[in-house]
């Protein structure tokens, strides 16, 4: 049975977040420069993308670029810049027809003018979509999203009785979105590398060993059957998961 065939539909998550990672290895075994990689990866959101909307989720974050990717070499960080443009200029239309409604996270003003453009025109364009959100994380890392978040809160003047969670939330780029059920990463690395710190904290952590440049549609299915097998037990205890007992109940 094919993996997409084992996934309880019951049971699919809402927000998937992908840190795709590892085109640069990728293309060093291929004996190729790291931008074939990247350029490789565009087919791997393609299938990601569609294996999402088979199987139900209804938001998937993609890690795109980070704030620390900055500190790459000028060109790797220019070919990544272009390639995005190009990305979002030929996908545009299948993207609308699809239905799928584009958003971003992170400091997009730092973006060149021209990633800008296209991506505001794309979220513009896309905005009455509502089949499937794709939100690409740019220019983004946590903490430069939690000092933002924090700045704001203090220049509004609001009152520590007033702070919670759902207010830290609010404050967030993601705040129109549901905290990730899963975050895959690929290519083996076991590390978050400042993405989300706030909102996966429940999240289902899955590593696959496999390159971005080689993750597929069955490979994502693999991942939300891996999902459904968790126990997510929030702090309770097992019991109290199977039996439905809510909070101090006792369990005699
Ligand atoms: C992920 O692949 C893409 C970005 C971070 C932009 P990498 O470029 O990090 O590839 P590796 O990890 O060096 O193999
Ligand atoms: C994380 O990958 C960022 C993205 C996938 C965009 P990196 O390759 O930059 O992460 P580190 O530096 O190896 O942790
Ligand atoms: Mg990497």
């Amino acid at each position: 049975m094919s993996y997409f065939e084992q996934i309880d539909p019951l049971k699919v998550p809402s927000h998937v977040a992908v840190i795709m990672d590892g085109n640069g290895r990728w293309a060093k075994s291929h004996g190729k420069e790291r931008i074939f990689g990247h350029f490789n990866g565009v087919e791997s959101v393609r299938a990601t993308l569609k294996a999402a909307v088979k199987s139900g989720v209804k938001y998937l974050t993609l890690y795109a670029f980070s704030t620390e990717n900055w500190n790459r070499p000028k060109e790797e960080v220019e070919a990544l810049m272009n390639l995005l443009v190009h990305t979002i200029t030929g996908e545009i239309d299948e993207l609308d027809k699809n239905e799928v409604r584009l958003h971003a996270i992170g400091d997009i003003d730092s973006l060149p003018e021209s990633c800008k453009t296209e991506l505001h025109a794309a979220m513009e364009r896309t905005s009455g979509n509502n089949k499937v959100n794709l939100i690409l994380a740019l220019s983004y890392s946590s903490r430069w999203e939690i000092n933002q978040a924090v700045k704001r809160i203090l220049a509004e003047g609001l009152k520590p009785e007033e702070i919670s969670d759902h207010l830290i939330s609010s404050y967030l780029c993601t705040a129109a979105f549901p905290d990730p059920e899963l975050l895959i990463r690929t290519s083996g690395e076991k590390r978050i590398s400042n993405f989300l710190l706030w909102q996966i904290a429940y999240s289902e952590l899955y590593f696959t060993e496999t390159h971005w440049p080689d993750f597929n549609e069955e490979e994502f299915y693999k991942a939300i059957c891996d999902y459904q097998t968790r126990e997510r037990r929030f702090g309770k205890t097992s019991e109290q998961i199977h039996t439905g007992m809510g909070i101090n109940e006792k369990t005699t």
